[in-house]
């Protein structure tokens, strides 16, 4: 056989001589100049650029306040707090999601429970929250998923019947839009991550964004130790004098990382851009094929396409999803798998016993699952070497 038709992991010559992987951070000379001016200043944490990043943000994700984190993860932690969460307190939420996700309620003493996903966009299912809510019942956690919004409206409607708030985790979701909203202003509170596998990065870093000024001001003390006001703001008062209200955690983002923030948010409307581009691209060169299935969009929504997860046809594929997966890295094709249902990890069985088939379509999704990468720092060349390397292994394994 042709070297360049026999599979890589077979002895054949790779698509790509470069490892590609599924995402990436792209970091341009503005990013450093922005970065070391602050440096080169009098505050490098907890100064001006914190609240400078925050207003960038909120302006743009159409919320009135929003409070910085050091990390998305850290941000959670922050909404499940102000949103009053503690022990004997339930929160629904998706089993296909990082398990941060979770975790953020049982730091709180909170107990997760899973209910399951829709089949098409593999977000929270309304039907399925609706009948895991109880008198415990306190929050819903919906989990943006790859960068397609849960169905908020429904979910927030669902809230209002029960009293409970909505914590959106929409870390794969900056810049994308619901029924014409950009999410950020839609939830009671909206989580976002800047991990550099994001939108935008700021190194490591999070971000609540919210309509409501009291969770605003829990959210603000929770991430610096509970105290109601830092360092810079009682600098400039020239006082001396904080209380300590809460008991919050050091979760501060510096001012390095916001004036990262800052100089990469220039650049969130070509990122997305970018990131719609290599989706169309893949929808275009891939539709069709056989052996696979591409993410659906539903209507009056524009993902923010932080991952781009198809889904294999097992019965039809030879070796499985792990053939397909080991052929296309030896193709130089960084795939991934987002996600393991939580409830399958060891520390969740430990806790809460084996839970197998609670939720059977994040379950059967997770088996087929296979994350193409997804970056704006790809090129379309990126793009197209990509859905040649799966024409190629889809070729090699569909029978
Ligand atoms: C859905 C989801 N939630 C939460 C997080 C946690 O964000 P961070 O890594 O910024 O702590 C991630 C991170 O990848 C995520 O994908």
């Amino acid at each position: 056989m042709n070297l360049l038709k026999r599979l890589a992991i077979d002895g054949g010559t790779p698509v790509r001589r470069t490892f590609l992987p599924y995402g990436r951070q792209k970091i341009l000379p503005e990013d450093v100049r922005e970065v070391t001016r602050v440096l080169r200043s009098s505050w490098i944490t907890t100064g001006p650029k914190i609240s400078e990043f925050e207003n960038v943000v909120a302006k743009s994700v159409g919320a009135r306040h929003a409070v910085a984190f050091s990390s998305g993860t850290a941000a959670l932690h922050g909404a499940v707090f102000a949103a009053g969460l503690g022990p004997g307190d339930e929160a629904i939420t998706s089993p296909l999601t990082f398990c941060a996700t979770a975790n953020c309620l049982l730091y709180q003493g909170a107990t997760p429970v899973f209910a399951d996903v829709e089949p098409d966009t593999l977000t929270l299912d309304p039907k399925a929250v609706n009948q895991v809510v109880t008198r415990r019942t306190k929050a819903i956690l919906p989990v943006d998923y790859a960068g397609h919004p849960a169905d908020l409206d429904v979910l927030l409607r669902l809230a209002k019947r029960h009293g409970l708030v909505v914590i959106e985790d929409a870390c794969h979701a900056l810049g994308a839009r619901y029924h014409q909203r950009p999410v950020g202003g839609i939830s009671h509170m909206t989580v976002f991550s800047f991990h550099p596998v994001k939108h935008i990065t700021t190194g490591e870093g999070g971000l609540v964004a919210t309509n409501d000024s009291h969770l605003a001001g829990r959210l603000r003390r929770f991430r610096s130790h509970g105290i109601n006001i830092d360092a810079h703001a009682r600098r400039q008062k020239g006082d001396w004098i904080y209380d300590m209200m809460d008991l919050g955690y050091n979760y501060r983002l510096t001012d390095m990382a916001c004036a990262l923030g800052i100089s990469q948010m220039r650049r969130l409307t070509n990122n997305l851009k970018r990131r719609r581009e290599i989706a169309d691209h893949y929808a275009y060169d891939l539709s069709g094929m056989p052996g696979l299935s591409l993410p659906s969009v539903r209507q009056d929504v524009d993902p923010a396409w932080h991952l781009y997860p198809i889904r294999l046809d097992l019965d039809r594929i030879r070796g499985g999803r792990k053939a397909v997966f080991r052929a296309l890295w030896a193709e130089g094709i960084g795939v991934n798998v987002h996600y393991i249902p939580v409830y399958f990890h060891s520390y969740y069985r430990k806790r809460f016993g084996d839970r197998r088939g609670l939720c059977p379509v994040a379950e059967e999704a997770y088996e087929r699952l296979i994350s193409l990468p997804m970056s704006h720092a790809m090129t379309l060349y990126d793009a197209r070497d990509v859905s040649r390397a799966v024409r190629k292994v889809m070729a090699a394994y569909v029978r």
